[in-house]
């Protein structure tokens, strides 16, 4: 099965996290970039209004083509308790035979990020994982990244 991880990382987290499972699972990668600068305080309060406003925004050039893949894990952080600006754009540009989803929060929202990025895709995830900051800044999510990859293969 060809798989491809895609995510978005504004502060490095949710990279940690999809860096780790394109290691284990031993497949592609491509980590998106916004062209909007989300740095600092005011980039910070804009894209928790963008994500609370679903708007979308332009993306940097992506390489991969996600249809030539049997299945994209898709993943981001929480923004404003929905799926963040980049990756909804990701979703609303791309097309997907079968979708898995990851990401990471500070405390909550992932439920409602899970169901929008199901909507947008339009398929049911092969699996999630939620991971809380703190626990990928400490190493302890090792193991439940490990059970989202099971689920997966
Ligand atoms: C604009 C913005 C809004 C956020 N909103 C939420 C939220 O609604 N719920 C939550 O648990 N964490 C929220 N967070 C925290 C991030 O989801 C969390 O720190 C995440 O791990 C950051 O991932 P990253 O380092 O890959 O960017 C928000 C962060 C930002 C920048």
């Amino acid at each position: 099965m060809k798989i491809l991880v895609i995510f978005y990382s504004r502060t490095g987290t949710t990279k940690t996290v999809g860096e780790n499972i394109a290691n284990i699972l031993k497949c592609d990668s491509e980590e998106i970039f916004d062209t909007k600068d989300r740095m600092g305080v005011m980039g910070y309060m804009q894209a928790g209004k963008d994500a609370m406003l679903k708007k979308l925004t332009k993306l940097k050039k992506i390489q991969k083509t996600s249809g030539l893949y049997d299945l994209v894990i898709i993943g981001g952080p929480v923004w404003g308790f929905t799926v963040s600006t980049p990756i909804r754009t990701y979703i609303t540009e791309n097309k997907f035979k079968n979708v898995a989803f990851f990401c990471t929060q500070g405390g909550s929202g992932a439920e409602k990020a899970f169901s929008e990025m199901e909507r947008l895709t339009g398929k049911k995830p092969k699996a999630l994982l939620v991971l809380r900051t703190k626990e990928v800044l400490d190493g302890s999510y090792s193991n439940k990244v490990k059970n989202f990859v099971k689920e997966i293969k």
